[in-house]
């Protein structure tokens, strides 16, 4: 068998395990390019055709199930995503010659599932070919790529109008660090250690401190970080700084929860940020995460706390919360294309009842004058703005009121209302951070007390 059908029918298998879920479309691609010897051009391309796969995924499997005559549902997963991918390349791809993409395609299923399967694989993309023929070849309409109450929910990002919205989550996003340790805060310190393991031509983000990697190549071996960097998102690290910036209010005696912790990333900008001497306590439900931060960050105090169920610390505990809230990651599709593929729209309503119970029972442990910076990696208004609103216009907020967030290191990102949406338009913008919201609110100070 030739090594090209190889590769792809580990793209294929990759597919099919990211649609099923719970394999993320980073950890399934790590999974085909480790050890495959592929070049760069190669391992490229297998990037492109998995990410763009998934990207295009409801729009391509809509058109497939049209053209199997027993649908995609009673069609083995992999004809199905073989004849997703080959459509991509047909359809939005066109780098590839269309008889190179289904000879690829029929050796595939008939390597993967057998002879018959080549067979019904060859006779779908013939009479896709010709109805190529018959008109001019289109990509999916932006909109076509995502299901409906993803659409409605681009309505969270307000003026911006659909179609932008749907374009813009099509596009890939970069890889991008911030420094740790030595090179925290010193953009020239972390390009000069980058160089020094053979990534050339990184450049500072638009937000202080993060550094872009170069186009292809740059992601491998900066996975999982090192002492010099970590990898974060333009967004996430701003909304870091933003944490970090709001603690630094409370002087050094300020007592921080990293509520939703997960591994740690922001609990590391926190640490370097504010000091050794500022006290922080993460937690998250899942105690291998917890165990992945401990390793990350030291001397942080780190607890396993399940927030919907449960207040395990005394009222009044902490000055400063960072409450990076679960959350449809919506704001993420670009680095995860098959959140609109495994989410469903009840997702929604289940997270949105979640953060309720999350935020009361977080915002009850912060002392009176103390801050609560609520942030979400979404556009969803039900799990953004709104989380806030219903907050404050419950039982619990009646004792906060909103706080505005101080100014933004990308203007566009600032809000009217005193909050953040970091939405950018990758035609505006050649390297789009994700889309998060962020928002604050204050304890208040218990009537007759004067603030400090
Ligand atoms: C958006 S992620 C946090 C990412 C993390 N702050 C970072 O910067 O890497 C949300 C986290 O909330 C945690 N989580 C989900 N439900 C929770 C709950 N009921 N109580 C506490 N943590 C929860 C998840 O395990 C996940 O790590």
């Amino acid at each position: 068998m030739k090594s090209g059908v190889k590769i792809r029918s580990r793209v294929v298998e990759a597919l099919v395990d990211v649609a099923k879920g719970p394999v993320g479309s980073q950890e399934a691609l790590n999974g085909v390019l480790q050890g495959s010897g592929l070049s760069p051009q190669d391992r490229a391309l297998c990037t492109e055709i998995l990410y763009g796969s998934l990207r295009y995924g409801p729009a391509l499997l809509k058109a497939v199930d049209n053209r199997l005559r027993k649908g995609i549902a009673s069609t083995d997963p992999i004809i199905v995503w073989t004849l997703v991918a080959a459509n991509y390349q047909l359809r939005v791809l066109e780098r590839i010659p269309d008889h190179a993409v289904v000879h690829t395609a029929v050796a595939v299923a008939r390597h993967l599932v057998g002879p018959h399967a080549g067979k019904l694989v060859n006779g779908v993309l013939r009479t896709e070919l010709r109805a190529m023929e018959s008109g001019p070849r289109t990509a999916p309409a932006p909109e076509s790529c995502y299901p409906g109450y993803i659409r409605r929910a681009f309505a969270g990002l307000g003026d911006v109008n659909l179609s932008v919205a749907a374009k813009a989550y099509l596009h890939g996003a970069p890889h991008t660090v911030r420094g740790r340790g030595r090179c925290f805060s010193d953009v020239s310190t972390l390009v000069e250690a980058l160089e020094a393991t053979g990534v050339k031509g990184a450049r500072e983000g638009r937000v202080p401190g993060s550094v872009i990697l170069p186009r292809g190549g740059g992601a491998v071996g900066t996975e999982a970080g090192t002492t010099d960097w970590i990898p974060q998102d333009e967004a996430s690290w701003a909304v870091a700084q933003l944490a970090i910036d709001m603690a630094k209010e409370f002087g050094p005696s300020c007592r921080v929860l990293d509520a939703c912790a997960g591994r740690g990333v922001k609990t590391d900008a926190l640490r370097h940020g504010l000091g050794e001497e500022v006290s922080i306590t993460a937690t998250d439900i899942g105690s291998r995460k917890l165990k992945d931060l401990a390793e990350l960050v030291p001397n942080v105090t780190t607890r396993s706390v399940d927030w919907t169920a449960t207040t395990p610390f005394e009222e009044g505990s902490f000055d400063f919360i960072l409450l990076d809230s679960p959350c449809s990651g919506f704001g993420t599709l670009r680095r995860r294309p098959e959140i609109r593929l495994i989410s469903r729209r009840r997702d929604l309503d289940v997270l949105m009842e979640m953060q309720q119970k999350v935020l009361a029972n977080t915002a009850k442990t912060l002392a009176p004058g103390g801050v609560l910076l609520f942030a979400v990696c979404t556009f969803s208004p039900g799990e953004a703005g709104e989380a806030i609103s219903r907050f404050l216009a419950s039982e619990p907020g009646a004792d906060f009121e909103p706080v505005g967030l101080p100014s933004c290191p990308v203007g566009s990102w600032e809000q009217a209302d005193g909050t953040w949406l970091t939405f950018d338009d990758p035609e505006v913008v050649s390297d789009p951070a994700d889309t998060f919201f962020a928002g604050a609110i204050r304890r208040r100070q218990p009537q007759g007390s004067s603030a400090s």
